[in-house]
């Protein structure tokens, strides 16, 4: 019996591409749709329409098309019990690692100080300063905060990072940081902080007034994590008060950032429109054909959301 998967996104052509490849990698055994149909058994999907699973019943498990969840999570019909799997990496992490280690370097070098001069016409040298002169904060350090972390370790940055869970595990040459007694002193080592974790009920505008204020003046805030983790007035007084230097901002509360946002206003933030790993089709439709085979054959499939944690 033909097993059906359905794919949907909500651009036609996007959600035809994954058709598409996704066809190809579970073979013939299934037949992949681009409607919502009654009896798929899984479902890959983005930004799912309201009624898709009342319309879907028999759905066994349902594949974000992206590393996060919260897409899923906060869907007002999303089944109590229905398995939710994620995509880890599948080329996100390059794409990560190499937008990061770029925004880095632009602190590094003094190129927002040197665009304001040119505004000003000023010729002002500024000194040179080294990668072990810039300590990189990165709060989670998951599948992409280890790429992002190995990036920089590589170039010679001090990297720390702040997890959910302390516990054993490898630092790869990381400091580890966890928990509301070492949040401090992790913030106010950080001069560049870039924010990888989830969008969570915890991690809903860690990025605050207090959060702030505990990072040194003139540090710098790389958000390629979710907009809601970021207090956004708290954030933008900060930088009109000068404490934070600057921002690079990939991800926002409202997506697109509608026209008359605060954001696009501030001349020391980097805007770039969600795209700092953005879902490569063939890669990821490869590792989600992977894990409903290992489901279909009773095993474990992997990169399984705990639905409690949110991640
Ligand atoms: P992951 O492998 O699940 O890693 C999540 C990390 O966040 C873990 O280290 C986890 O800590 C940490 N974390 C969770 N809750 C935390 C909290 N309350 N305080 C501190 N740390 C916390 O996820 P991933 O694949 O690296 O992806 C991370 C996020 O990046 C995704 O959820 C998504 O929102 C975002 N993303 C954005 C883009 C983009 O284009 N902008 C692309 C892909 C992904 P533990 O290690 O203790 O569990
Ligand atoms: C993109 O934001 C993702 O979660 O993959």
């Amino acid at each position: 019996m033909t097993i059906i998967v359905t794919v949907w996104r909500p651009d036609p052509e996007e959600r035809q591409a994954w058709a598409t490849h996704l066809g190809q990698a579970l073979g013939n055994d299934y037949q992949v749709v681009t409607q919502v149909d009654p009896l798929a058994r899984h479902a890959a999907v983005w930004a799912a329409p309201e009624d898709f699973f009342a319309r879907s019943p028999r759905l066994q498990s349902v594949f974000s098309m992206g590393a996060g969840v919260d897409h899923l999570l906060h869907h007002p019909g999303l089944p109590p019990a229905l398995p939710i799997y994620r995509l880890e990496d599948a080329g996100m992490g390059e794409q990560m690692a190499r937008y990061c280690r770029h925004e880095v370097e632009h602190v590094l070098l003094h190129h927002q100080r040197y665009a304001t001069q040119k505004q000003q016409k000023q010729w002002h040298e500024l000194p040179a300063r080294s990668p072990a002169d810039l300590t990189v904060g990165i709060i989670g350090f998951g599948v992409l905060g280890r790429r992002v972390a190995a990036a920089l370790t590589a170039e010679g940055y001090p990297v720390r990072a702040f997890v959910r869970t302390a516990g054993q595990r490898e630092n790869e040459g990381v400091s580890l940081f966890a928990g509301p007694q070492q949040w401090p002193a992790f913030l106010a080592g950080t001069q560049v902080l870039i924010l990888l974790a989830p969008h969570t009920a915890q991690t809903h505008h860690l990025v605050d007034a207090q959060a702030l204020a505990m990072l040194p003046g003139g540090a710098w805030l790389v958000n390629v994590a979710r907009g809601g983790l970021i207090d956004d007035e708290a954030v933008q007084a900060a930088l009109r008060s000068g404490h934070l230097a600057g921002a690079t901002l990939d991800v926002f509360s409202t997506e697109p950032l509608p026209v008359d946002s605060a954001w696009w206003t501030l001349p020391q933030v980097r805007i770039t429109p969600h795209v700092s790993a953005v879902t490569l089709v063939p890669e990821s439709a490869l590792q989600i054909a992977r894990r409903i085979h290992a489901l279909d054959a009773g095993q474990d499939a992997g990169a399984t959301v705990d639905r409690r944690r949110e991640y």
